[in-house]
């Protein structure tokens, strides 16, 4: 395949990830694409398209914990790691050295070890009430990066992320932003997050649309939240 991609070849990436975005797409569907398909074909289709997910949770992570103060041996729990592409950034780019994988599906989890930058991995589902492995308090911060979408994570997925960081950790994600209006369960998803704030379980350091696109022509959302 070609390294430059064009505007078919941008259409061609886009069809997988289509797939994994259908309205309607159940867990169990998704998770049958991710296991059997998606992790051989996935960072081919997310490069093709330029999917910035991982580069923008990044690059806000590094900024917030840069100002807190937060090390670069911080211990990282990756939310939804996928192949991961987002501890590949954070670790070769900004210099995080200790993180952590957590996905529900083992072959993208396979995938994430090939990187060598893990050190654990935890294949496991989270919201919808599945919990997290992890003792309270285990992770420094916490990041997820296209974990939300439709079929995908659900809003109280973040009640777990707030449970197994520390206080003064932070949470950083990003997603689709039109995913917020999109995919009902995310309707719910900015009230959530108030209410927590309101419940000092974290505050909100920022929500921001990234000047460059998601992938393709589409807009990004990042939230930077501290645990309290
Ligand atoms: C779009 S990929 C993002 C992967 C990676 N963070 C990245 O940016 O390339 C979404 C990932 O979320 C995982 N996932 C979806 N629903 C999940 C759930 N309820 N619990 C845990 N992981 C889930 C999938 O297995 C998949 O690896």
């Amino acid at each position: 395949m070609s390294t430059a991609t064009n505007g078919s070849q941008k259409d061609e990436h886009f069809v997988g990830i289509k797939a994994l975005q259908k309205k309607g797409v159940t867990y169990d569907e998704l998770m049958d694409i991710y296991d059997n398909c998606a992790s051989q074909e996935y960072d081919q289709d997310m490069k093709g398209v330029g999917y910035m997910a991982p580069q923008f949770v990044s690059e806000y992570f590094d900024k917030h914990a840069r100002a807190l103060g937060i090390p670069k041996d911080a211990l990282i729990l990756d939310v939804a790691a996928g192949t991961g592409m987002q501890a590949s950034i954070l670790k070769e780019k900004y210099g995080y050295t200790r993180l952590d994988a957590t996905d529900a599906s083992q072959a993208m989890l396979d995938k994430a070890r090939d990187t060598g930058v893990y050190r654990n991995f935890y294949c496991c589902r989270i919201g919808g009430g599945y919990k997290l492995p992890m003792a309270d308090n285990t992770y420094d911060s916490a990041v997820m990066a296209g974990g939300l979408a439709e079929g995908h994570i659900k809003c109280d997925a973040f009640l777990e992320l707030i449970r197994v960081v520390k206080p003064g950790g932070l949470i950083v994600n990003a997603m689709r932003e039109a995913n917020i209006r999109d995919v009902e369960e995310y309707h719910n998803l900015h009230p959530s997050f108030k209410k927590w704030a309101e419940e000092k379980k974290w505050e909100c350091i920022e929500h921001v649309i990234p000047p460059i696109k998601h992938y393709m022509d589409l807009d990004g959302l990042v939230h930077v939240y501290r645990v309290l």
